[in-house]
């Protein structure tokens, strides 16, 4: 298997309660836990190769070669897979992703999934899910998730063994639908989710404050999933996200992701909930708006809020399967 091409596929999630803060750095421990819903139009799909001719590890971001930042961070990862697997060799890796990179569209979550996935198969190791989801953390926090498909909880853990994701089920899971709503044409974010939350832990008075609120929401959420109850799950997703930003906004220098667009967006959303319509706001560490609805409102509001000034693309994604190997052609 060694030296063969391994090809793995991952769908991005989207938190409904966000992890924004780390416990621990270099483990990416996060400092609260969080819940998701993984996302089938977000799809990366990355195939790893270990070759005893290269001389360095080699990244392809959809077509070209990565930024030396990118190859770095990829490469640090690779470490703790060679590790793992006591090899050596360099890897060739080539990811594509079905959405725009580094737009905030939680291309990490997708990319480090898929990478751990590929990469611990490509060096010859058998990880269980719970060992994929603890290895993906390292590469990114919100990737732990993108190892489960549907609704997915992480766990804060003590240790780097207890911090792990895993799936929770809910009769909601095929009624939700996710409507994406991309502002700025998907250009890349002004700050780094990695920095940004680091930052925001460090100056903003609300840090700590967010930190004791998540796990209130987060047990409110599951209670929601429980019961199959979308007002109330909706609810809390959209309360979480503006308490994330709140918490960001309020960092020093303040961390701000929010264009115009943003918050028509976010009135378009609550006019319609005003006449009855089940939709709910989420935002990440980007300017786009990601409304939780259902399958039956979803295309009203695609089409309510794609002739918004600044809003450039629209997309309805249902739930997303968990990572899988992608076999080859
Ligand atoms: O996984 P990271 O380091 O890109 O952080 C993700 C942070 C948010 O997307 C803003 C929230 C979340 O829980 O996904």
């Amino acid at each position: 298997m060694l030296g063969q091409p391994v090809t793995a596929r991952a769908c991005a999630n989207i938190a409904l309660v966000k992890y924004w803060g780390k416990r621990d750095a270099v483990l990416n421990l996060p400092a609260t836990g969080s819940l998701s819903l993984t996302l089938a139009a977000l799809a990366t799909q990355t195939t790893v190769t270990f070759d005893r001719a290269l001389a360095q590890d080699e990244l392809e971001l959809d077509g070209f070669s990565a930024r030396f930042a990118d190859t770095a961070r990829t490469s640090t990862f690779l470490e703790l897979v060679r590790a793992a697997a006591g090899i050596t060799m360099r890897a060739r890796v080539a990811s594509r992703n079905e959405f725009p990179t580094a737009s905030g569209l939680a291309s990490s979550a997708s990319g480090y999934a898929a990478l751990a996935l590929a990469a611990s198969k490509a060096a010859g190791l058998k990880l269980s899910e719970r060992e994929l989801s603890i290895l993906a953390r390292r590469g990114s926090g919100s990737a732990a998730r993108s190892i489960y498909g549907g609704f997915v909880r992480m766990h804060a853990g003590d240790t780097s063994e207890s911090a792990y994701a895993e799936p929770v089920t809910s009769s909601l899971v095929d009624r939700v639908r996710m409507v994406i709503a991309v502002v700025g044409g998907g250009a890349p974010k002004s700050h780094g989710s990695r920095d940004a939350m680091e930052h925001t832990a460090a100056t903003s008075p609300y840090y700590r404050p967010w930190v004791e609120l998540v796990p209130k929401d987060l047990d409110a959420a599951l209670a929601a999933l429980a019961t199959g109850d979308l007002e109330a799950l909706g609810t809390i997703a959209e309360a979480n996200a503006l308490a994330m930003h709140a918490s960001a906004m309020a960092a020093r220098p303040a961390v701000i992701y929010w264009q115009p667009a943003t918050i028509a967006v976010h009135n378009e959303v609550r006019g319609l909930r005003a006449c009855g319509v089940a939709a709910w706001a989420t935002m990440d560490a980007g300017p786009h708006v990601k409304v939780l609805t259902t399958e039956e409102d979803a295309p009203t509001i695609a089409m309510r809020v794609k002739d918004i000034d600044g809003v450039t693309a629209v997309t309805i994604s249902a739930s997303g399967p968990a990572a899988s190997i992608v076999p080859p052609a």
